[in-house]
C-alpha cells in the first residue's frame, strides 16, 4: 500500500513547494503585518494549500454541521490553514496529520504563532495507515490531498475508521474526466506528485463500500479553471521566491508542470468534486 519511493516524491515535493512557512512571513512583513498578536484571521490569506480560499474551507465546515463540542481531523492538513479556520471560527478541537515533516513542523510553529496550539495539534503519518485509534473523530476533512495519495480506497477507509458512527467526512478533490494519455499522465504525475487521479464514480463507489451514505456530490470543475488560471499566475509571481529558495531549475520545473497541469483542467481532462458523506 505505501510505496516508499513515491512518498519520497511527495516530501520532496512539499519539502520544496513555492508555498511555504518562510515564504508566508516574507509575505506578511511585505505587507506590514506584524507578527506580534498575529490571528488566524490575519494569518488565514497566507496559509491555505487548495483551491477555493477560504470560502471552499467554510463550505466544507457547513456542509458537515461543525460545532464546538466536534472533535476534528484534517487529513493531509498542509501547514495546517484549514485546521486553525476551523478552530477559530468553530471553536472546536482539531488534530491535523500529514505525511511530510516539514508540514507538519510549519504548520505547529504557525498554529503557536496564533495562539491555537490549544485546540490545534498535528501528527505526522500516512493517511492510508493513520496512526490513530478507532472512533475518535466526529468529523474528517480533507482538501486537495488525495490526488497525491496511490490507494485513495484505503484513506476513504481509514477515515470510516477513525470516525464515530453517524460522524461526516467532507472533502475536495482533483478527478479524471476522460482517457488520459500515457505520456501526459507522467507529465501530470511529475507536475502534482501523483500516481494517479480517481474518478467521480470512482469516489462515490469507494464511499458507499467503507460504509458511507452520500450528502453531497458536487462537481467543481467548471469552478476550477478560472480558480487555477489565477492561482498559476499567484505561482508566476512567486517566480524570484522560488528560485532564490529552491533555484532556477525547481522554478521552471514548477512553472512547465503547473501549466500543464492547468491546461488539462481547462481542457476538461482533469475536473474536481466536493463530497459529503456519513458514516452509517
Ligand atoms: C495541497 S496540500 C493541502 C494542505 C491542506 N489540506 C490545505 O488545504 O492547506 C497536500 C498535503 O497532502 C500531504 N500528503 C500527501 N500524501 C499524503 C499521505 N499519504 N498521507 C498524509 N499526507 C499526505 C502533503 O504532505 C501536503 O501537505
Amino acid at each position: 500500500m505505501s510505496d516508499p519511493d513515491h512518498q519520497h516524491t511527495v516530501v520532496t515535493y512539499y519539502d520544496t513547494h513555492p508555498i511555504n512557512e518562510q515564504q508566508i512571513l516574507e509575505k506578511l512583513e511585505r505587507d506590514d503585518i506584524a507578527l506580534e498578536g498575529l490571528t488566524e484571521r490575519d494569518l488565514q490569506a497566507y496559509d491555505q494549500d487548495h483551491y477555493g480560499g477560504i470560502e471552499i474551507t467554510e463550505q466544507l465546515a457547513n456542509d458537515a454541521g461543525m460545532a464546538a463540542d466536534h472533535r476534528v481531523l484534517d487529513v493531509c492538513s498542509g501547514m495546517g490553514g484549514p485546521a486553525r479556520y476551523f478552530a477559530y471560527h468553530r471553536g472546536c478541537s482539531v488534530m491535523g496529520l500529514d505525511l511530510t515533516a516539514s508540514r507538519v513542523a510549519s504548520a505547529q510553529r504557525l498554529t503557536e504563532l496564533v495562539g491555537l496550539d490549544h485546540l490545534v495539534d498535528f501528527r505526522q503519518g500516512d493517511a492510508q495507515a493513520m496512526p490513530l485509534d478507532d472512533a475518535q473523530f466526529d468529523i474528517a476533512i480533507s482538501q486537495e490531498a488525495l490526488l497525491h495519495v496511490p490507494d485513495k480506497r484505503a484513506v476513504i477507509e481509514e477515515c470510516a475508521r477513525v470516525l464515530k458512527l453517524g460522524g461526516t467526512l467532507a472533502f475536495t478533490d482533483l478527478t479524471q474526466r476522460t482517457d488520459i494519455a500515457h505520456d501526459d499522465m507522467r507529465l501530470l504525475s511529475k507536475a502534482l506528485a501523483s500516481v494517479n487521479f480517481a474518478t467521480a464514480d470512482q469516489y462515490r463507489e469507494w464511499l458507499r463500500g467503507a460504509g458511507f451514505e452520500m450528502m453531497v456530490d458536487v462537481d467543481r470543475s467548471e469552478d476550477l479553471k478560472q480558480i487555477l488560471t489565477e492561482r498559476l499566475a499567484m505561482y508566476k509571481s512567486l517566480g524570484d521566491q522560488t528560485r532564490a529558495r529552491f533555484g532556477k531549475g525547481r522554478e521552471k520545473e514548477w512553472e512547465d508542470g503547473y501549466s500543464f497541469f492547468v491546461e488539462s483542467v481547462v481542457r476538461g481532462r482533469l475536473g474536481g468534486c466536493r463530497f459529503v458523506a456519513r458514516r452509517v
